[in-house]
């Protein structure tokens, strides 16, 4: 008798609840290094324009330092799409000095008369939680991370979750965008993972998604991802947040056929976007560690 094996439903990788872990594990080391220090990290988020999607993100970060014990909203600055490159520099320069202040954001994108390098140039790379700066760039490209950039970190937490071996893993990663594709390719190249990053010139996306035994997908194409392309048992990480005219939010990889096949899969909504959150909080943490001089952890303890 021909055994035939029944359909793989692939495991949720629940983003939201590892993501409400980590920051209650975080709330708590803060709340043990101020006893010893007497002072709370400072996040300082800084919005210019009013880009709808930006004011949602930049609201859900300051709503996360409240709850975790990070100061934000002392030091975080909205300022209007026609404040000038020299304005935006002379603030950074301010909050780089302050020292209260031992995360700097500037949320992206910037307005089109802003230069978006000067102004990640201008952030004292040990401030600078998004891990933008060339030099966390370069620190993680030469194998020695300081702060990472949060998507790729979050996605490395999620695939920590799963407990698989990364080394020899194949990943597969669908975008090659600064802020995630770059930077994820060299988090799995650092676990030991065999990364091919596929972008908008790829010939055959489907041949490269067939071999993957890791799918990070970050190309903020809706379904772009097929869920034949699979490979069964596979851990499928969705990076992209889509909305489709009907209002639904949806990633790249079409959900409901990837599970069928996936071994492990992340929602859209609820799986890496409360992460990279998480891993701001994370790096926030980190700096302000580093600024107090205890990075051994003597006060505050090991870091979750
Ligand atoms: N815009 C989209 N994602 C991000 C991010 O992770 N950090 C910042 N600063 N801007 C963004």
């Amino acid at each position: 008798m021909v055994q035939q094996s029944a359909p793989m439903t692939a495991r949720i990788l629940d983003g939201k609840a590892i993501a409400g872990r980590l920051r209650r594990e975080l709330a708590e080391h803060i709340r043990r290094g101020m006893a010893g220090h007497g002072r709370a990290p400072g996040l300082a988020v800084i919005l210019v324009g009013d880009d709808a999607a930006s004011q949602v993100y930049v609201r859900n970060k300051k709503n996360a330092c409240a709850e975790v014990g990070i100061v934000s909203e002392d030091f975080s600055h909205t300022l209007p799409a026609d404040t000038s490159q020299q304005h935006l520099l002379g603030l950074i320069a301010e909050l780089n000095a302050d020292a209260r202040v031992d995360g700097i954001l500037v949320q992206m994108p910037l307005p089109a008369h802003i230069d978006p390098e000067a102004v990640i140039e201008a952030i004292d790379p040990g401030k600078d939680v998004d891990g933008f700066h060339p030099y966390n760039v370069g620190r993680l490209a030469a194998r020695a991370p300081r702060l990472r950039s949060c998507t790729p970190y979050g996605c490395m937490k999620l695939l920590e979750e799963t407990g698989v071996d990364l080394h020899g893993q194949e990943a597969v990663i669908v975008g090659a965008s600064n802020i995630v594709g770059r930077p994820m390719a060299m988090e799995l190249l650092l676990a030991g993972a065999t990364v091919t990053v596929t972008h908008k010139f790829t010939r055959d996306l489907a041949a490269h998604i067939r071999c993957a035994e890791i799918v990070v997908a970050a190309a903020g194409k809706p379904g772009l991802v097929k869920g034949e392309w699979i490979r069964d048992g596979a851990i499928v990480l969705d990076v992209g947040i889509n909305r489709l005219p009907d209002g639904r939010l949806v990633g790249d990889v079409e959900f409901e056929a990837a599970r069928q096949r996936a071994g492990w899969i992340t929602p859209v909504p609820g799986g890496v976007g409360p992460m990279t959150i998480a891993m701001l909080m994370a790096n926030t943490v980190q700096a302000w560690r580093e600024h107090l001089g205890d990075i051994a952890g003597e006060t505050t303890g090991d870091m979750p």
